[in-house]
């Protein structure tokens, strides 16, 4: 990566920009090219004009008017939210046969967490720490979502979050970079595959640059104030990760970096994107956030639209001040032709890159939907991937697993509900597609005793309920008093061996504008879940959340916890999977979960500080808190299994390494318990001095390793010359000579360690 140097010389980065421009021009697709030539002012700037007709699948709060309109007189790029071959056929029509140079529309669309087959959240998924496996999802929601027309995806969303108020935690991997990096990787390249142009691939679009997850306070939509420092190594490589995958578009951010909103932050999209990243896709702005610079403080629609183009973005999701305003600019001068023309090019690249101008309905296919679409190999892989997601939070008296001839009370609103298991930002799926819990334990444990209570209503709140039921009923406050069904959930209790009791969040909870300053399991089910242990029957719970929840209280119960996120179009048979045994759970949390609001932000990589605190009892003068401990209730990488696994003999190849070289690190992992199972062997370095304050460790390798029971087995993870590297204070990327300490094991909290000099 290029180095950002504020105190580069003026000259420096006139040539710098020249060559970019230069480069650019060389790079030039001649079909484009030729196009170009042709269009008018008017029909460059249709070009970068994003719309969503409503009508389809809704993601915002306004839509745009007069599609149809619009579309025929060449005012239009790309449109979103629609679905289908033949919608979609109707739509290319107006573009192509209609306008004077038939260019086609590119089709957009959220495909956050799979097309029908829908898959666990995001947050979930990265739980899996399977690469294979998120690469696997992002394919399949690719064939699904090419199968009914659409070829461009609003996805990955890589923004680190380390707050868990902040709603949209749910929709990215949580808080970590080098994770975040790799997951970044593994689904643009599922999305893109290896050709942009075949019928089952579509293209990535990378949101939201950036540092949306820093949002102040964890409220949505909120600034973000951050050095440069900290963005470059913690902030910055999941995106950087996404380009350099190839991915062909990013989505801007509605925060400010700087004081200036992300689309219209040159220094974000040019500088930083273009110049240093030498990023060639297009980029397109969030919804309306081109005209929320008006509310930002940045000027009028003219003045706001202007910026954003001047700034780098090429496309205008549909507040439409890019079509309404940029000839007004460009007559006026504040505006350049060529930078009209820059960002059309974009858009068109683009178009080219999907091969639409050789077929314009290249992505259209009567016949595709029912062939590609919710293929049983599709729901086969959501079960996998739900299962793999799943974190074993408390292990209780071997309750876990249980027999499938046991006779179980299984009490929640959750756990005979479809309309929450798909979670948040699952426009496309269906809920009526998926598997409720109680299906799931049937057909699981055909042979177990199953008696169903509801117990408590996800919340009494009716307040609540209705702010997250916007996208349809999810939460559904019943007839009957809280009295009365918790009477029945008890009775229900006492009648069995063991009570399931699925607890947690609605799915609206989490997701877009769901931020929440209380991060506990909502009143009406704690209550619940302490009369249910009061039973003195073994209870296990499983929690479904989109965020790492505060649940200190739950975890001093004896009882048992499965975190199980929002699991997807599977969800009951996967969850029965994990239960009853046939599979042994192996997901690790990618974000750290804390032991009360208060400790937010919460996160493994933090920093020593001038005044560490030794252990965890408070002393007076150190840094810490009065009323609660420094450590979290979960740390980061945290997740146990049905068997035990011993870690021992941490080594590292060689004691000293020269500059640019790396390192093997070998663990010897056994399985010591009585499962099989699968463990995700997780290494941290610290870099013990540097010219800035290291964090204490940082997760730097991982692999997750099968092992029967008794096996042992020496897993080696490669330490690359990148990893040991950070930016300074000139941001330049460097790895500083001196000691490091290497630390391995089962989370963030590893002790067994490893020592090496780089020379
Ligand atoms: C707003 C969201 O922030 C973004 O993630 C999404 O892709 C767009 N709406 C389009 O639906």
């Amino acid at each position: 990566m290029k180095k950002f140097n504020s105190a580069i010389p003026t000259l420096s980065l006139i040539l710098i920009s020249f060559l970019s421009t230069y480069t650019q021009a060389q790079n030039t697709i001649p079909k484009v090219e030729s196009l170009l030539a042709k269009m008018t002012i008017e029909e460059k700037i249709g070009q970068l004009n994003l719309v969503t007709p409503g009508g389809g699948i809704a993601t915002g709060s306004v839509v745009s008017s007069n599609v149809e309109e619009k579309i025929k007189a060449g005012q239009v790029g790309g449109l979103f939210g629609i679905a289908g071959p033949e919608r979609i056929k109707t739509t290319q029509d107006f573009a192509v046969k209609n306008t004077r140079l038939g260019i086609p529309l590119i089709f957009g669309s959220d495909i956050i967490h799979g097309y029908k087959t829908t898959f666990p959240i995001p947050l979930g998924l990265s739980a899996s720490w399977d690469m294979e496996l998120l690469k696997r999802t992002a394919q399949i929601a690719a064939l699904e979502a090419t199968a009914d027309g659409i070829n461009w995806n609003f996805s990955p969303m890589v923004d680190i979050a380390r707050d868990p108020r902040w709603g949209r935690i749910a929709e990215g991997a949580g808080e970590d970079p080098y994770l975040g990096a790799a997951i970044a990787k593994a689904m643009v390249t599922g999305y893109q595959g290896d050709d942009l142009t075949a019928i089952n691939t579509m293209m990535a679009c990378v949101k939201h640059i950036a540092l949306y997850g820093a949002a102040e306070g964890g409220r949505d939509y909120n600034s973000v104030d951050m050095s440069k420092i900290k963005m470059y190594n913690e902030y910055l490589p999941p995106y950087k990760a996404a380009i350099d995958a190839g991915v062909g578009s990013i989505m801007t951010s509605f925060n400010d970096i700087d004081g200036v909103p992300a689309s219209g932050n040159k220094w974000l999209l040019t500088d930083l994107l273009r110049n240093q990243w030498n990023f060639k896709g297009f980029v397109v702005s969030d919804y309306t956030s081109v005209n929320e610079m008006i509310a930002h403080g940045m000027g009028d629609l003219q003045a706001v639209s202007a910026l954003a183009l001047k700034a780098g973005l090429d496309m205008d999701m549909v507040g439409e001040g890019f079509l309404t305003t940029l000839k007004k600019s460009l007559n006026e001068g504040k505006i350049t032709e060529a930078e009209i023309t820059m960002a059309c090019r974009r858009v068109l690249e683009a178009k080219y890159k999907l091969g639409l101008f050789e077929d314009p309905y290249r992505y259209i296919d009567k016949k595709r939907p029912a062939k590609d679409i919710l293929r049983p190999g599709n729901r086969k892989i959501a079960r996998e991937a739900a299962k793999k997601s799943f974190v074993l939070l408390k292990k209780h008296n071997n309750t876990l697993p249980l027999k499938k001839d046991a006779n179980i009370a299984l009490i929640g609103d959750l756990a005979n509900d479809k309309s929450n298991m798909l979670g948040t930002w699952a426009p496309t799926g269906d809920f009526k597609l998926s598997i409720p819990i109680l299906e799931g334990f049937k057909n699981v444990a055909p042979n177990a005793k199953i008696t169903y209570a509801k117990g408590a209503n996800i919340t009494n709140d009716s307040v609540m309920a209705k702010n997250v039921n916007v996208f349809g009923r999810t939460v559904v406050i019943d007839e009957r008093s809280p009295e009365v069904m918790l009477k029945e959930a008890i009775e229900v209790a006492q009648k069995a061996d063991v009570v399931v009791a699925v607890v947690g969040e609605a799915k609206e909870m989490t997701g877009e504008s769901s931020s929440r300053t209380e991060i506990q399991i909502p009143a009406s089910q704690k209550k619940l879940i302490r009369a249910l242990v009061a039973t003195g029957k073994p209870v296990v719970l499983v929690l479904m959340s989109g965020r790492p929840l505060v649940i200190e209280e739950e975890m001093n119960l004896p009882v048992s916890i499965l975190q199980v996120w929002f699991p997807g179009v599977e969800a009951g048979n996967a969850i029965a999977d994990v239960i009853f045994g046939d599979y042994n759970p192996s997901g690790k949390l990618t974000a750290t979960w804390p032991v009360n609001v208060g400790q937010i932000p919460i996160y493994h990589s933090v920093k020593n500080t001038g005044r560490p605190q030794p252990t965890e009892t408070f002393l007076k003068f150190k840094s810490n808190y009065l009323d609660a401990p420094n450590a979290p209730l979960l740390p980061f990488g945290f997740g146990l299994s049905y068997t035990e696994f011993e870690y021992s003999d941490v080594k590292v190849t060689t004691s000293e390494i020269n500059q640019n070289e790396g390192l093997t690190v070998r663990v010897t992992l056994k399985n010591t318990g009585n499962y099989d199972g699968e463990e995700v062997v997780q290494l941290y370095l610290r870099d013990v001095v540097r010219s800035i304050t290291p964090p204490m460790r940082q997760l730097k390798g991982f692999q997750k390793v099968f092992l029967k029971k008794g096996e042992t087995k020496i897993v080696s993870i490669e330490l690359k010359p990148e990893d040991l590297k950070f930016y300074n204070s000139n941001l330049d990327f460097v790895a500083e000579p001196g000691e490091f300490e290497v630390f391995v094991g089962t989370n963030s909290n590893a002790t067994l360690k490893a020592i090496f000099t780089l020379k």
